[in-house]
């Protein structure tokens, strides 16, 4: 058995100078796959996040056939507000249903925090057995919801491409807006030091929805917070943050954040001109692998090349998608390690 902490992704993270980078995707446990496919046949969506075994063999479903040098545990930022005892469905179609979505400052005050760590005791023994299972074979990523992103699902109840029921809520009931954040902040620094606790090797924090919001209400609601929860934890494992869409606080985010996450709208060579030192990841676009096998090569060694093989760790802009083939999935992966 290897120790984890030899292999790339680590490496790569302590910014160890490399001839390859590491290569993971988002969402590389998910609907592209045929073998997730059965399992979501037979079993409901949180009934796969919340049975250990189940959550298990999902993470290490691409590990056996696409072969990234990292796993991520399979589930869900939307956990943390089902824990605070908050009503959420995942509808097909649909995505995540939050029938009862926090509208006053009594919502919040109703939310349970006591023993929120308790009713997430299914994601820690879900880590604990897959990095048992693992074998040393590649580090384990954990991962949160970002205090803004759960927050526009907790006040949205859903989806949506503007969001703007959770913005107007910022203006409208700044104090609570506030309140709720800090209850999301506090949450998700237990969260995310007890999976490194139960066996997490790095942690990715996702702010899929930091984009929708100006450069000073991003400072306003949003820096801060992602700052403490990155200081706080980063002490106990590296910490990946991804905030996507905020381009214009790269330079900020770099200020504390020792790795980041990009999403595809950024030259490499432009995200590296704010970001100084900090370890890189990402981002190719997702759709780049709905081209030719070809094409997916040709795009894959451009970024290497552009972002470097040191302090880059090879990813996607976001995650993939049920309608890219696996064949593609592969070549993706099997580019960046046969580069160097
Ligand atoms: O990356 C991984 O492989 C780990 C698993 C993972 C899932 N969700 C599994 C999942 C991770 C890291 C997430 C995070 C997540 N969940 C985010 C942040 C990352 C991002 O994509 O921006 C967000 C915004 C969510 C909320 C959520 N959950 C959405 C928007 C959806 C998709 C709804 C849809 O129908 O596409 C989910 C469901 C979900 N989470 C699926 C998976 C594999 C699809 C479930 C299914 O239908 O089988």
């Amino acid at each position: 058995m290897t120790d984890t902490k030899d292999h790339l992704l680590l490496k790569a993270l302590r910014g160890e100078s490399l001839k390859r980078p590491p290569v993971w995707m988002m969402r590389q446990a998910g609907r592209y796959l045929p073998e997730y496919m059965v399992l979501r046949r037979k079993y409901d969506f949180f009934t796969r996040v919340q049975t250990p075994e189940l959550a298990c063999e999902i993470t290490l479903q691409p590990i056996d056939i696409i072969e990234p040098d990292a796993a991520i545990i399979f589930s869900d930022i939307l956990v943390i507000p089902q824990a605070l005892e908050m009503e959420v469905q995942l509808v097909p179609k649909v995505g995540p249903y939050l029938p009862k979505p926090i509208e006053q400052s009594s919502d919040i005050a109703a939310l349970n925090r006591e023993g929120l760590l308790d009713r997430l005791q299914y994601m820690f023994d879900a880590l604990s057995l897959t990095k048992k299972e693992l074998k040393g074979r590649v580090p384990l990523i954990g991962f949160a919801g970002a205090p803004w992103t759960l927050f526009c699902y907790m006040i949205e109840g859903q989806g949506s491409k503007t969001f703007s029921k959770a913005k107007a809520f910022l203006y409208q009931e700044e104090k609570a807006a506030h309140e709720l954040m800090d209850i999301l902040t506090d949450a998700i620094i237990e969260f995310l030091k007890e999976q490194i606790k139960a066996g997490a090797d790095v942690v990715q924090v996702f702010d899929s929805w930091a984009g929708l919001l100006s450069p000073a209400d991003f400072n306003r609601f949003v820096l801060p917070r992602l700052r403490r929860i990155v200081e706080e934890v980063k002490p106990y494992a590296p910490v990946i943050l991804f905030a996507k869409g905020s381009w214009y606080a790269l330079e900020d985010l770099a200020q504390f954040s020792p790795a980041l996450g990009l999403d595809w709208t950024m030259e490499p060579e432009w995200a590296r001109s704010k970001t100084g030192g900090v370890v890189l990841q990402g981002n190719l676009d997702p759709s780049a692998l709905l081209g030719t096998p070809g094409q997916v090569e040709k795009a894959t060694r451009e970024m290497i090349d552009a972002f470097g093989p040191t302090n880059y760790i090879a990813n996607l802009g976001h995650g993939l998608m049920p309608n890219i083939p696996v064949e593609n999935v592969k070549t993706f992966v099997q580019t960046v390690k046969n580069y160097a």
